[in-house]
């Protein structure tokens, strides 16, 4: 195979309580990735739509997420990149987990596929500790693997592992035309927390991962909370407190800040007509001059794929 096209899912990161190591992939929205393979050993991104990205491949997550998996298995393969990206940038939707998952994935597909979806998931975080200075996964791995991933290490070594989910689990993504940096969200938090709130955390953590897995609503509706990350940076987020209560009073089974924000995540236990609460929220941030962008899917569960 000379060529390649990849869909790479836009994903949502912490879930609320898992700040870090929760995530799950969305399904209709995503990067497109087509990598060729040149006669030499370059890197080059020949083309980029959707968004203004840096084009060095030491400044772009794609190719330095390449360069780390060609290191690891020792080609020297040069590829021409073309991404399209569906996900914005500073959306709190995976936009560089995205990029940097399809990168890996697809120049591993025009390699023989040497390695596994898991193994690829430390060379796409080098494109992530590009972007946020932070190496994590909680993006990569849903974006990868899709479904609902769960990051129980990163360091010395990525432990992922996916948790099963209701299939009918229905999100309402609200992402506000707004910037919020990763960097600038993780500042937010500070390095400490106190051990009156790891411990509701700890517990909002199990409930979510039992109540996902045996489709328990109430136990999910219940831990789908979060005492670190929320009250810390809903302040970046314009009329926070305010949608939260509208989409709760709209039957979601829970509600917060997608990643670092601005976009925000609802969840339904079944497929909803959302019409309303959507017209609600765009009048609202429309008086503020803000514009509102929704996305309404089920979970992606196969990831990064073939396109
Ligand atoms: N989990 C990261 C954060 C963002 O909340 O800062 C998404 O990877």
């Amino acid at each position: 195979m000379e060529k390649v096209q990849v869909f790479s899912p836009a994903s949502v990161a912490n879930v609320a309580c898992g700040y870090d190591i929760f995530g799950f992939a969305l399904n209709g929205i995503g990067d497109y990735l087509e990598l060729q393979k040149r006669f030499d050993d370059q890197l080059v991104i020949t083309e980029v739509e959707g968004a203004t990205l840096p084009m060095a491949p030491e400044k772009n997550v794609a190719t330095v997420a390449i360069k780390s998996l060609l290191q690891e298995i020792g080609s020297n393969q040069g590829f021409d990149i073309k991404i399209r990206k569906e996900v914005i940038p500073g959306s709190g939707l995976g936009s560089s987990a995205s990029s940097s998952a399809g990168a890996v994935f697809a120049a591993n597909s025009l390699l023989g596929s040497p390695l596994s979806k898991m193994e690829l998931v430390k060379h796409a975080m080098e494109g992530e500790a590009l972007a946020s200075q932070k190496p994590h996964a909680d993006n990569i791995a849903p974006a990868l693997l899709g479904g609902f991933t769960v990051v129980r290490s990163c360091e010395p070594e990525v432990d992922i592992f996916n948790v099963s989910y209701p299939e009918e689990l229905n999100v309402l993504i609200i992402f506000p035309q707004i910037e919020v940096k990763t960097a600038e969200a993780k500042r937010l938090l500070g390095d400490t927390v106190s051990l009156d709130k790891a411990r509701i955390q700890w517990g909002n953590v199990a409930g979510l991962v039992a109540g996902l897995s045996t489709g328990d609503w109430e136990l999910i509706g219940r831990s789908l909370e979060d005492v670190i990350a929320e009250p810390a940076r809903k302040v970046l987020i314009p009329q926070y407190d305010s949608i939260k209560a509208m989409a709760m009073r709209s039957g979601a089974v829970g509600f917060n800040i997608s990643g670092s924000g601005p976009s925000m995540f609802s969840l339904y236990r079944e497929q909803k007509d959302l019409d309303q609460l959507k017209s609600e929220i765009s009048d609202q941030y429309k008086a503020l001059g803000v514009e509102c962008i929704f996305h309404q899917s089920t979970i992606n569960s196969e990831g990064t794929v073939v396109a």
